[in-house]
């Protein structure tokens, strides 16, 4: 197995780049296409048998990639973090914030044990992460960060704490592009609407007919790929991105722009899914 990406294969080669949560998921498809483009991906999380599963696929497909152990909730795993890699690694390149956590509740059940550790993890894990990559790696030579965060335009109903969360990322993209500009810091946020994978699965067997509604409410009719969003996050990384930053690029296949007003038939005329992986 391979990750076929579109970017011409040397795109990030002698760069170094770490993506939280890079085990499973959109964290896995976003590592192994940094990887096949020549990349030195760092891979970070709390569990470690994921990360070594994709270090192993990456190394099987001559890429290159090392794990670490960190709690983003923790700011001196952070701080040990950081530490570790440019001990290791001497620089970062890039930073790609990946990594998130959230449970179904609907918003009168959540304790605020539940709340808490949402936005932990999303928003200030988050922004733990980009303070310390900025203080230690990007202000004296600049860098790139790319924020996962999801589709809560119209709110998240469901899991309120999360879209409070990542309505925050997605504010705090702006102010850290507005701020970091003096550096060449560049921080852009990316997206995902409905996307296939264990990401969704793991909400158990009752998401299941909860997601065959929401497909009919996507004007493209379809669920996206782990590797449509890697793409997003691939090409906010690249040289052609240069004059992006403080930016979400949605990859919802038109989710968060559609209204009841305008009936959209059944069809099947999305343009064919991508999925990156070949055999
Ligand atoms: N993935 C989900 N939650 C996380 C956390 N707290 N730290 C690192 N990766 C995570």
């Amino acid at each position: 197995m391979r990750y076929q990406s579109i970017f011409r294969p040397d795109l990030f080669k002698g760069q170094v780049i770490l993506v939280t949560g890079g085990g499973t998921g959109i964290g896995r498809a976003i590592a192994h296409e940094l990887a096949s483009l020549g990349a030195q991906v760092l891979l970070a999380a709390r569990k470690l048998e994921p990360l070594e599963q994709t270090r192993d696929e990456i190394a099987a497909a001559h890429g290159s990639a090392s794990v670490y152990l960190c709690n983003i909730r923790q700011e001196e795993q952070i701080t040990a973090l950081f530490a570790e890699i440019l001990a290791e690694h001497g620089r970062l390149d890039a930073l790609v914030n990946n990594a998130g956590g959230q449970f179904m509740s609907p918003a009168e059940s959540i304790s605020n044990k539940g709340w808490n550790a949402v936005v932990e993890t999303n928003l200030t894990g988050t922004f733990m992460m980009c303070r310390e990559a900025y203080n230690r790696c990007f202000r004296e030579r600049g860098g790139r960060i790319v924020n996962i965060i999801v589709d809560m335009w119209r709110g998240f109903p469901g899991m309120a704490h999360t879209g409070a969360a990542r309505a925050g990322v997605e504010n705090l993209t702006k102010s850290l592009a507005v701020e970091w500009s003096r550096s060449g810091v560049l921080v852009n946020a990316v997206a995902p609407g409905l996307i296939e994978g264990n990401g969704i699965l793991q909400y158990g067997e009752a998401m299941l007919p909860f997601i065959q509604a929401m497909k009919k409410d996507i004007p493209l009719k379809r669920m996206g790929t782990e590797a449509e969003c890697a793409a997003a996050v691939t090409f906010l990384l690249s040289p052609a991105a240069a004059y992006i930053s403080g930016e979400t690029i949605k990859v919802d296949g038109a989710y968060s722009l559609w209204r009841k007003t305008w009936e959209i038939e059944d069809h099947e005329n999305a343009p064919a899914a991508y999925g990156g992986f070949v055999d």
